[in-house]
């Protein structure tokens, strides 16, 4: 017989048929009851042995986090809470699991033990559904941009250039640590390196995603980026994944249009097909806000916050407008603020974001028209000479969730933001070229795939919503 998923066997209910089930026990009662899980659903499925049937030794090793295989016949369940379960015939232990031993207990553990013990965290009902729902959601963005004629575009993890100027790279080298080979100057003779230059991990798929652009029209890039900011945020990690469309013949206004349909699919998409993981979460979630004080509680819970994401339209202001709605606010005058906002020009941290979204506009809001002198040289300079074509969008509990730009398509106006902020053109040539030969305005943007996560399942840290979180000091496994 075949093996069949949990989530298969619950959803088509095939009464009176033989199956073979696999799985993991997550408890074990009256030496008659297993709840076995696979995964493929937050639900048990009730495997019923026979009293009498099997030895006392063999049922003492049915312990919780054992792997089994199960032969039975599915039949409609006597007990309360699941309408059908297997009357066990053959049940094989494939894998034993120490009861003294095995970290996970059937009780709640804290986020932080299971962060420790992150490679047992896969078998917990939270990160089953984080999980899931985190797959649900790459599926959702492949699909959305397949629908619009966008082309998957596989752009390099090792890299020779700084895609956003920040400086935030770790390096990439064969050289040997100890006895690097110098050069007269006494310095690392990067020339002998593996690529013969001085090579990084990528920051940002942007730039060679331009270049697909400028020929296939519309791109996007789903992959790893890294960033060695030394952050210990519950926004940042050191490695997350990004999705960067990139759109040839569009301006800031298409990609605002681009990326607000795209947040509203993704997030339509989940509730749709993620509705038993969701309905989990935001349990769980009301439980947690329940022992918060009463204003720090937030007014919906999670599958009411996502339902209003799709149904109403993002906020659009200037960042011009934004500062002044700061400049103006309470906790910028009651100096609230750990920055207080004095004057135009002044970069936005969370805080501020924050106000905006939440406590302001009260839903999500894309800001946009910044100052140059805050933004990467690569965007859109405005006729104003003071602002360029850049957005970012702000999601309430996470802030800054998608950041974008129109690009500078004229050749001289880059050159001369690339000299202001000491970018070297040499290394740029690439770059330069496409603006050369048939450049033509262009678009893009980059979502923070962890932070859409975070926001989807109402994960409050970041390093939960990601498999194997890299963080300052953290690379264990
Ligand atoms: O705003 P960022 O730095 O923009 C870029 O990298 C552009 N090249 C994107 C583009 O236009 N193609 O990063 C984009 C998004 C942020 O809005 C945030 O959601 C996420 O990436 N992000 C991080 N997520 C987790 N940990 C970090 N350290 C992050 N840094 C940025
Ligand atoms: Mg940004």
């Amino acid at each position: 017989m075949t093996r069949r998923k949990i989530n298969d066997i619950l959803i088509s209910e095939p009464i009176g048929k033989k199956v073979t089930v696999k799985g993991w026990v997550r408890t074990f009662r009256n030496n008659q009851f297993i709840a076995l899980n696979d995964g493929s659903t937050l639900d048990n499925l009730q495997l019923v042995l026979t009293l009498g049937d099997f030895e006392e030794d063999f049922l003492k090793r049915i312990n919780p986090g054992a792997a089994v295989s199960a032969d039975g016949q599915v039949v409609e369940s006597q007990g309360r809470g699941q309408k059908l379960e297997i009357q066990v015939d053959k049940i094989k232990i494939l894998g034993e699991s120490d009861p003294e031993k095995y970290p996970l207990q059937p009780k709640r553990h804290s986020l932080e033990f299971l962060r420790e013990n992150a490679h047992l965290r896969f078998r917990t009902n939270t990160f089953g559904a984080v999980f899931r729902i985190r797959h649900a959601a790459a599926m959702a963005i492949h699909k959305f941009f397949d629908h619009r004629g966008f082309l998957y575009l596989h752009t390099p993890v090792l890299t020779a250039s700084d895609a956003e100027g920040a400086g935030e790279m770790f390096r990439v080298s064969t050289l040997d640590p100890q006895y690097p080979p110098l050069t007269e100057e006494n310095e690392v003779d990067f020339s002998k390196d593996f690529f013969g230059k001085e090579a990084h991990l990528t920051v940002s798929g942007q730039l060679e995603a331009e270049l697909g652009a400028l020929a296939l029209s519309d791109v996007y890039t789903f992959g790893p980026t890294f960033r060695a900011e030394h952050s210990h945020t519950t926004r940042h990690l050191a490695e997350f994944w990004m999705i960067e469309p990139e759109m040839a013949f569009a301006d800031l206004k298409d990609n605002m249009d681009l990326a607000e349909a795209m947040l509203k699919f993704t997030i339509l998409y989940l509730l749709e097909n993620c509705e038993k993981d969701l309905q989990f979460l935001d349990d769980r979630l009301k439980q947690e806000e329940k022992n918060k004080p009463a204003d720090q509680r937030s007014l919906m819970g999670l599958i009411e916050k996502l339902r209003f994401c799709v149904e109403n339209d993002f906020e659009r202001i200037t960042y011009t407008e934004a500062i002044n709605i700061l400049k103006n606010s309470k906790p910028n005058k009651k100096k609230k603020f750990q920055y207080v906002i004095e004057e135009w020009g002044a970069d936005l941290q969370s805080e501020h974001e924050r106000f905006l979204v939440e406590k302001h506009f009260k839903k999500p809001v894309i800001l946009y028209n910044y100052p140059k002198g805050i933004k990467a040289f690569y965007m859109r300079l405005n006729e104003d000479d003071k602002t360029v074509a850049a957005m970012d969008i702000l999601f309430p509990g996470i802030g800054e969730i998608v950041g974008g730009s129109q690009r500078e398509e004229r050749l001289d106006i880059l050159q001369g933001r690339m000299a202001e902020m000491d970018i070297p053109e040499e290394s740029m040539y690439w770059y330069l070229d496409i603006r050369k030969y048939g450049s033509c305005p262009h678009a893009g943007y980059g979502l923070g795939f962890e932070r859409f996560v975070q926001f989807a399942t109402g994960m409050g840290n970041i390093r939960d919503v990601i498999p194997f979180p890299r963080f300052p000091g953290s690379i264990s496994f």
